[in-house]
């Protein structure tokens, strides 16, 4: 091996062939052989013996891959063979006629074809000369297009020497770059991150990449190039266009791992379908499929149109984006009182079906894409996804359209529409009795861990609100036996037992029933704290910020949300009504003082994952109960509670004879009644 002090020629070319082998196996290969550190330590090596020797030097080195100084403009760059586009079809009768026309173009019986898939990037023109880059341009008017070398050489899949000893004279080499789906989302993640705009899609961001005069940004997008072809060559190429794919592979090129040769029209249209099928797992976008003549010298037989070649047809998939105008938008209360933002549209086709609406997801996206009604948008459609609203087309916003605000009240309900402290969403505080919410409510108050109503499913409670029977969880305790017949496979005895369920209920405790409220943010060990601190419904009710700040394990989050929810005169109704219908507990519950708990003076120690509570959870919970957490074993430690991989302070609790509680002894211990 040439050692570089000696010889740094034959070092620095010894380098850059193992730099562009590792690289050729990393971006194009995709089975990369060394690690990153290695090959990070091999290209510092070459910058290295570069910078202590200019005359070494050279624009194919792989220390030239991160780019160079900004253009001024660009500058034009003549194609030696014009870049032709591709006749379409966009049904099965359109290709039917082309492979016709090729069969008896060529008078032969059935057509060999190579299928690919359609890239929805941006295609190239990289002219090498003795094997070396020298030209990279954009298609421009099929003649001439822009030159960009420089940012072609910090594509990582572009190879600035063919792999080759026998390399041709001259040869055009064509291909489309694309940005691949995940790296596309992971840029608009860091561009988002810095308050910079998200790219609409990997088809603009990839053209937004490629035609950078500062070639360093584009060093830092994720761009890559699958070849398709060849446009110009002095040397001789194989016979059939497969053999060419092939001959290109060879030179260290990345080939769509989706092009196949098929038979005739059939074989065209099961490649399409199939292509259709998987187009949602593949990580690029694509637009169609595309069948060229695999025999090359029909080629010339078949010629060309001004704008197309006769020996390839591209077979276009149908759109997933498409623009549209924003009639209106709506805010969408869901069962959990989330309210979502819909643009209501004008009916597009996307993807093969009509969409006359797509979610804005929340206020801050609104924003960002500043959509407003009126506005003419781009929407997207991706398999089975909700269609989405991805970008405003600004040129074609008329003058006085106004930004849009999310209402401040409820459409449904009428109650206060509320965005809560750090989260993305707005909620309508009207759990109790908004009707967009009514399933979701009624379902989570007859749960297990709320009013425990033994027999009333998910399904059940369909049947109750869909007939009109049940709108709010009082009516729950108005329904008779009679009310349940009429319902699909209901008999007298479930019926029977369904009413003695919903009676039994009616007796329960104040933490089961704040729970069962569904007020956002409060699950059971909130619902615990807030009944063992305050006593009383009415004190929950009343609690101002400074109360319920005071309470354990409540933050700002929690106390907006419970304000907000009992400030909602629909909510009292409800409530007010569950009382009258005689719902109770055991009362009064007199405030409980930390020393007076059913805890009171006992020490625990956590330790382990608990799986139903997060540790700040169950410490409010013991203390709520008037316990204290300690953070070590001693002789004085009255409980441990032991999660999943408890460590050493199990260990010690039971060398020295501490009861150890597991999650369901502790949930037994809390659950206690008051003394
Ligand atoms: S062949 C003369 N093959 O589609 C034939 N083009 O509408 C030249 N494209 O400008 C094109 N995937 O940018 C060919 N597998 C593929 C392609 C493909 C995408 C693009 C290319 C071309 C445009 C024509």
């Amino acid at each position: 091996m040439a050692d570089s002090a000696s010889d740094p020629a034959a070092r620095a070319q010894a380098l850059r062939e193992q730099l562009d082998y590792h690289n050729h196996r990393y971006y194009v290969l995709d089975d990369p052989d060394i690690s990153d550190a290695e090959y990070d330590r091999l290209l510092s090596e070459l910058e290295q013996i570069e910078t202590a020797h200019p005359a070494l030097q050279t624009a194919w080195s792989p220390t030239q891959r991160v780019g160079t100084k900004p253009l001024s403009e660009f500058a034009p760059a003549q194609h030696l063979e014009p870049m032709r586009s591709l006749a379409n079809a966009f049904d099965p009768a359109t290709l039917s006629d082309f492979d016709r026309r090729v069969r008896e173009t060529l008078d032969i019986k059935a057509v060999e074809y190579v299928a690919e898939p359609k890239l929805d990037g941006l295609s190239i023109n990289l002219r090498y000369e003795h094997g070396r880059l020298v030209c990279a341009a954009t298609r421009g008017d099929g003649e001439v297009g822009e030159e960009i070398t420089a940012n072609a050489r910090t594509i990582r899949s572009v190879p600035l020497t063919l792999r080759t000893d026998i390399p041709p004279q001259q040869v055009e080499v064509r291909g489309e770059v694309v940005i691949r789906r995940a790296e596309f989302d992971a840029l608009n993640q860091r561009r988002l991150a810095r308050d910079e705009k998200p790219f609409a899609n990997p088809r603009n961001a990839a053209a937004g990449s490629l035609r950078q005069l500062d070639s360093r940004i584009t060093a830092k997008r994720p761009l890559t190039l699958f070849v398709f072809g060849v446009g110009y060559s002095t040397d001789a190429l194989p016979a059939t266009h497969a053999g060419v794919l092939e001959q290109l592979g060879d030179w260290g090129f990345l080939i769509n791992e989706r092009v196949e040769r098929v038979d005739g029209v059939q074989g065209c249209m099961a490649y399409h379908d199939a292509l259709i099928a998987r187009r949602d797992a593949l990580d690029y976008e694509i637009d169609g499929a595309v069948y060229k003549v695999n025999d090359r010298s029909a080629w010339s037989t078949l010629g060309s149109t001004a704008r197309a070649p006769r020996w390839a047809l591209a077979h276009k998939l149908p759109a997933r984006e498409a623009t549209t105008q924003v009639q209106k938008i709506v805010p969408s209360v869901g069962r959990t009182g989330v309210v979502t933002p819909v643009a209501n549209l004008e009916p597009v086709e996307v993807g093969g079906v009509s969409v006359s609406r797509a979610t804005l997801h929340n206020i801050d996206e609104v924003h960002r894409k500043d959509v407003r009604e009126g506005d003419t948008v781009m929407v997207r459609r991706a398999g089975d996804v909700i269609p989405e609203v991805v970008s405003v087309v600004e040129s074609q916003r008329p003058a006085g359209l106004t930004p849009w605000s999310m209402p401040a009240q409820c459409p449904v309900c009428g109650a206060d529409v509320v965005r809560v402290d750090d989260e993305a969403a707005h909620r309508c505080m009207g759990g109790l009795y908004c009707p967009a919410q009514r399933m979701g409510a009624l379902i989570h108050f007859v749960s297990r861990q709320a009013m425990d109503i033994d027999g009333l499913g998910d399904k059940l409670i369909a049947q109750l609100v869909d007939s009109e029977r049940v709108a709010t969880a009082v009516d729950l305790y108005h329904l008779s036996e009679v009310d349940l017949l009429g319902l699909e496979r209901m008999g007298e005895k479930s019926a029977h037992n369904l009413i003695a369920a919903i009676a039994d209920s009616r007796q329960t405790t104040l933490p089961r029933f704040l729970y069962a409220l569904g007020i956002a943010q409060v699950g059971e060990v909130t619902a615990r704290s807030l009944a063992m601190h305050f006593g009383s419904l009415q004190a929950v009710m009343e609690a101002s910020d400074d109360d319920l700040l005071a309470v354990p394990d409540i933050g700002p989050v929690v106390s907006e949300s419970i304000q907000g929810f009992f400030a909602q005169s629909h909510n009292r109704e409800v409530i007010a009504g569950l009382l009258a219908a005689g719902i109770t507990w055991p009362q009064p519950q007199s405030p409980k003082k930390a020393d007076q708990g059913v805890l009171a003076g006992k020490t625990f120690v956590l330790t382990g994952a608990l799986s139903e509570w997060t540790r700040d959870e169950a410490k409010a919970a013991i203390e709520s109960l008037g316990g204290k957490v300690s953070s070590s074993v001693s002789k004085r430690t009255d409980y441990l509670v032991a999660g999943e991989d408890p460590g050493s302070k199990h260990d010690r609790a039971v060398s020295l004879g501490v009861p150890v509680l597991d999650e369901a002894g502790l949930r037994e211990l809390l659950s206690q009644p008051a003394p």
